[in-house]
């Protein structure tokens, strides 16, 4: 597949109104992308979960376009209000993608979305709002070319998602993504995340994911800031390698189900994306001290007990633990117990491994 499958070959015949919802989760990365070269294209592949309940439900009412206005004509919505900072984020995401979404012109969109986790919780909610949004309008483009089959259109779904944010494309599919062109993956793509085709060992098939909620602040370095840096980064060149050589090791272990080696490969990649940070030029660092007294404690909680709890982080404070629900009693009461102390207003949230987005 190359970019110009996704542009339409035949224009629209009709235009006619209607409505489109759909629900998209977040995502977790277990290798992570950090790096990127113009049109989105990630400088190393990575690897998700995808998640369940953290998500964005997007409606789209489309209506004719009576203006005079070039281009595609969008009001946003967030939560019932009008919210001015995402529309910066939307418009590029509508001059990139509109090559590939011509039919738009002919359309105002009307566009209200919701999370289902609190706003300002410093969850990124980009990766789950750019998958809703664009698989809202590969389903209008459905609409009218009924033909298209389900999986181009969600290859399609996240190739545009990814044009809005890089992360977002692994939202589309459940329940573990690859994003990136590499070798140990075949059909794997820099354009648009696929599934994991291997069998995945089951217990990964209902991973939990607690994300305890750190620092709900705005970040000081956006996650298009850091990825920035990593241009002429000194170590760039061996993270990106890195990368490459954690995905073929990650692939067993889905494939194999041992938690020792995931564990171990989960957390590396999690500290070198925050060591790639904090020497950047400029060099910034994202966690806080609470962040850093959760991953000793998880740390002693797994010497001591044995049960294979591991940390990872996004870019931000937050920290996501990863864990087999066979544990669930267990990791909840150590973390009610010890970690909720470290948590802002003692908030987490419980999610799990989940199938993508849902259209309605
Ligand atoms: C650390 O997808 O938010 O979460 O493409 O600029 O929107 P943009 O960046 P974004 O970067 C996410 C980085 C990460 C790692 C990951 O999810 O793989």
């Amino acid at each position: 597949m190359t970019e110009k499958d996704f542009i339409p070959s035949d224009p629209f015949s009709s235009i006619v109104p209607g409505i489109i919802q759909s629900e998209a989760p977040s995502n977790i990365a277990l290798v992570k992308y950090w790096g990127k070269f113009p049109n989105q294209i990630p400088a190393n592949p990575s690897i998700s979960f995808t998640l369940n309940t953290c998500t964005t439900t997007t409606t789209v009412a489309y209506s004719i376009n009576s203006g005079e206005k070039d281009g595609c004509s969008f009001e946003f919505l967030f939560e019932g209000q009008p919210k001015p900072d995402f529309e910066p984020k939307l418009k590029t995401f509508f001059d990139r993608t509109n090559k590939y979404l011509p039919f738009l012109n002919l359309y105002h969109l009307k566009i209200s979305s919701s999370n289902s986790f609190p706003h300002s919780s410093g969850i990124a909610s980009s990766a789950s709002a750019m998958a809703a949004l664009a698989a809202s309008l590969v389903e209008l483009e459905r609409r009218h070319h009924p033909g298209m089959d389900q999986q181009f259109a969600n290859q399609k779904s996240s190739f545009l998602a990814r044009l809005g944010s890089g992360s977002a494309c692994r939202s589309i599919s459940g329940s573990v993504v690859v994003w990136g062109a590499n070798k140990h993956i075949p059909a794997s793509s820099d354009l648009y995340g696929i599934p994991f085709s291997n069998t995945l060992a089951d217990v990964f098939k209902d991973y939990q994911d607690t994300i305890l909620l750190v620092h709900r602040g705005q970040k000081q370095i956006s996650s298009t800031v850091g990825h920035k840096l990593m241009e002429g980064h000194p170590y760039a060149k061996q993270r990106f390698k890195q990368a490459h050589r954690h995905l073929k090791e990650i692939k067993k272990v889905l494939i194999s189900g041992d938690l020792d080696a995931f564990v171990t490969l989960v957390e590396r990649e999690a500290m070198t994306l925050h060591a790639m940070m904090m020497t950047s030029a400029p060099y910034f660092m994202l966690m806080k001290p609470n962040t850093l007294s959760i991953i000793e404690s998880v740390w002693e909680f797994r010497r001591e007990t044995g049960i294979p709890l591991c940390f990872t982080l996004d870019a931000g404070a937050n920290v996501h633990l990863l864990y087999p629900r066979k544990h669930s009693g267990k990791v909840l009461q150590f973390i009610k117990n010890e970690l909720v102390a470290y948590c802002e207003n003692g908030q987490y949230i419980c999610d799990q491994v989940g199938k993508g987005t849902i259209i309605s």
